[in-house]
């Protein structure tokens, strides 16, 4: 029998959304350890200032973007306010250990209420939070594309290029390239109406590099 077959890619859901945040979730919660280990002010200092860009990337690409998509879905405003006002907490500490720096009194205890913040954060939008979005009727390719485009934005701006990012998108690029070819998703294959690598490697470099358009004006500043 003659099944017809529709031209727009019907593969986007949300955890094409969700997985891009899980896996920042997942990072940050790693920097989060490495803190717990370090020993010496440098390596202290590298860790927090990598774990402040990178909360601040994600908060913002939450706060912009997803955050309003599922709102106008979801008949519950008490619950995302609720979301934004821990953001908001998560980002007053932040900016406080922008100013500071290892050695200073309560710096270490700072970052340390930071990371215990975020955890819980992160373990609620994850339980609930995302299990809502999957009930949503968004359009998460267009959503997904705007939100690869503004994280880049985001980190051109922020110029998360120091080292210890660099080491790290790039162990992580040979990680995501290598998960991807055992998934079968061979490099540059459009698997998701959008390039896949592109979610998974917009930080990573794992996707087609002129695939991500250079960010041009209307940035908001990082405050
Ligand atoms: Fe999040």
């Amino acid at each position: 029998m003659f099944m017809p077959t529709s031209t727009k890619p019907q593969n986007a859901s949300a955890s094409s959304v969700t997985d891009m945040l899980r896996k920042d979730h997942k990072n940050v919660k790693g920097l989060f350890e490495e803190f717990e280990q370090a020993e010496d002010a440098t390596t202290k200092q590298r860790i927090v200032e990598t774990a402040l860009t990178e909360l601040e990337v994600h908060s913002k690409l939450e706060e912009e973007l997803i955050y309003p998509a599922i709102r106008a879905e979801i008949d519950d405003d008490d619950l995302m306010d609720e979301a934004l006002e821990k953001h908001h907490v998560v980002h007053g500490l932040l900016v406080e250990l922008k100013k500071m720096k290892p050695g200073d009194e309560r710096y270490d205890a700072k970052f340390t209420v930071l990371a215990e913040n975020v955890r819980l954060h992160i373990k609620e939008e994850e339980s609930e939070l995302f299990s809502m979005a999957d009930g949503c009727e968004i359009d998460w390719e267009a959503l997904c594309s705007r939100v690869v485009k503004r994280k880049e934005q985001l980190i051109a701006k922020t110029g998360a290029t120091s080292k210890t990012s660099q080491d790290k998108a790039s162990k992580r690029k040979k990680e995501d390239c290598r998960s991807l070819h055992k998934m079968g998703k061979p490099r540059n294959e459009p698997a998701l109406g959008f390039p896949y690598s592109l979610v998974v490697g917009v930080r990573r470099g794992c996707g087609p590099e002129g695939d991500v358009e250079t960010p041009q004006g209307n940035i908001h500043e990082m405050d």
